[in-house]
């Protein structure tokens, strides 16, 4: 029975199975951030000649990267990039996703949106019916931190302040327990819209591309056009 750290390495590795024949020395990555992406860093280190760089989703992965070798590049300077590479909190059949457990969730969907497709990283555990078991992840303006939670729990939710934490933007998150989240794509939409949010955790607009999904039987793959 492998543990889930041995069920993370493996799909870290194969992700970055998948990644090679794609590398190139004008080739720029998007790294998002989380346990299973250090791993995925960690993998990708070695092969760090065969492109140009990766811009990232938080100082955490940037950091590790930078003290890897890695070339870290602003996403200023980056206008596209072919893959985004990521974990996420929860997953759905239709590929989309609860992110943002480590409160990165604003900088992941800024960087994923400027690469072309997503590739996300989970193990199975993170595999669900129905989004929503996970608490949604919502990044606030500090002033706007009441009225925000006001609305949420007006949805149906219990917004949680993340106690002793602040967001590389400097902001804080609220984590939403008890939506149960059955049309992901108009509660991101409805969420985004509440002043005062910086963005929420749910990718559901634009989702995961590819899934790779580690299982005590191996990889699997799951693609949202195959
Ligand atoms: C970070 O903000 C999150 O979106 C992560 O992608 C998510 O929490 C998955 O993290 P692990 O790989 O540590 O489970």
């Amino acid at each position: 029975m492998l543990t889930q750290t041995e069920l993370k390495q493996n799909v870290a590795d194969a992700a970055v199975q998948f990644l090679l024949p794609f590398l190139g020395p004008d080739v720029i990555l998007g790294v998002g951030t989380g346990s299973t992406v250090d791993l995925f860093i960690d993998a990708l280190a070695p092969h760090k000649d065969r492109f140009r760089g990766a811009t990232s989703s938080s100082e955490r992965s940037s950091e590790r990267m930078r003290a890897l070798g890695i070339e870290v590049l602003d996403l200023n300077q980056v206008p596209t990039m072919p893959w985004y590479i990521d974990g996420a909190d929860e997953v759905d059949h239709a590929l989309s996703m609860i992110k943002g457990g480590g409160g990165a969730l604003t900088r992941e969907k800024i960087v994923a949106s400027v690469a072309q497709r997503f590739i996300c990283i989970v193990d199975e555990s993170k595999r669900v019916e129905t989004l929503g078991r996970f608490p949604l992840p919502v990044e606030v303006i500090p002033m706007a931190r009441e009225a925000v939670a006001r609305r949420l729990a007006a949805l149906g939710g219990t917004p949680v302040l993340r106690g002793d934490f602040v967001t590389d933007n400097g902001c804080q998150i609220l984590d939403v327990s008890g939506l149960s989240i059955t049309a992901p794509a108009e509660t991101e939409a409805l969420i985004n819209n509440i002043p005062g949010v910086v963005s929420c955790g749910l990718f559901a607009l634009a989702g995961a591309d590819l899934v790779l999904m580690s299982t005590q039987a191996g990889v699997r793959r799951f693609e949202r056009n195959p």
